[in-house]
């Protein structure tokens, strides 16, 4: 079995990966290495990667079929499964996303089949701002208290993306009939377990939870507001300052991410993600 040259980043999440060039041509051998390590670490750090759309659409279709987002007007022209989270304008128009995900969430949890995972790419970030932070969902779960754990684990959660959209993304355009159509409130649990390892994860993306299944949204929102809290705390994350070149993969399964803010007015952010497509939450 192929041993990857990593160095972590914290001792519970995160690696960086060195001595691997992403562009180029992977052995079957790394590429399950590179898997299995995204798996158990939920972060991998590639610096200097010198990627074009393509060769960055074709090492991530190595995980699964891609996504195509919901916010078609955001991804690359003639590549749709490229999504563009930017605060640059061109001809008076967002080529991006823009002012959002500052909150802690994992990518597509909204969806029936929430995406296993992202792989991010820094074209252009402002120096000592606009960083990602990450936090284990694994780590998080294991600190749970046992009874809160063994609690949570009998529970799912209602995720509306619609819903949260109109309380929330005031600066966007309002979603179309068909966006709407295509996104309806889904149920996941509320403890998962990883799909390639079997470990047991917390798995709650708290910004479009509208309610624990069975729970009212009044009855929800403090237990929510207390996990998220505890989640989300110094003791299970990651920051990641970006460097142009730099990729990042990261398990939607077992993390929460947000960015951090900068100077949205005066510096540019450019960042390619492509998202893999997911499978059915099991408990
Ligand atoms: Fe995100």
């Amino acid at each position: 079995m192929t041993d990857l040259n990593l160095t972590e980043l914290t001792p519970f999440i995160g690696a960086e990966v060195h001595d691997v060039n992403l562009g180029a041509p992977m052995s079957d051998e790394t590429f399950t290495a590179v898997k299995r390590a995204v798996a158990e670490r939920s972060v991998l750090l590639f610096r200097d990667q010198d990627l074009t759309p393509q060769s960055h659409i074709d090492f991530s279709s190595r995980f699964g079929a891609l996504e195509k987002h919901v916010l078609q007007d955001f991804c690359l022209d003639g590549h749709p499964e490229i999504f563009v989270v930017s605060n640059i304008m061109e001809n008076g128009k967002h080529i991006g996303a823009f002012g959002g995900s500052k909150e802690y969430h994992s990518d597509l949890a909204y969806i029936s089949e929430p995406s296993k995972g992202s792989v991010f790419r820094c074209l252009e970030c402002p120096d000592g701002e606009g960083e990602t932070e990450f936090v284990s969902l694994f780590a998080a779960h294991d600190a749970l208290p046992a009874e809160k754990r063994a609690w949570l684990a009998e529970q799912s959660a209602v995720y509306d993306y619609v819903w949260d959209y109109s309380r929330r993304q005031t600066q966007r355009p309002p979603l179309s009939d068909e966006q709407i159509h295509n996104t309806p409130p889904v149920t996941h649990p509320c403890v998962r377990s990883h799909p390639e390892t079997g470990r047991k994860t917390l798995f709650l993306s708290p910004i479009w939870i509208r309610n624990f299944e069975g729970m009212s949204e009044e009855d929800s929102a403090p237990i929510l507001k207390e996990l998220t809290d505890f989640a989300t705390g110094p003791d299970f994350s990651y920051r990641h300052s970006w460097r142009a070149g730099d990729v990042l993969i990261w398990d939607n399964r077992s993390t929460l991410h947000k960015a951090c803010p900068f100077d949205e007015e005066n510096s540019r952010r450019l960042m390619h993600r492509t998202t893999i497509t997911g499978e059915q939450t099991v408990r």
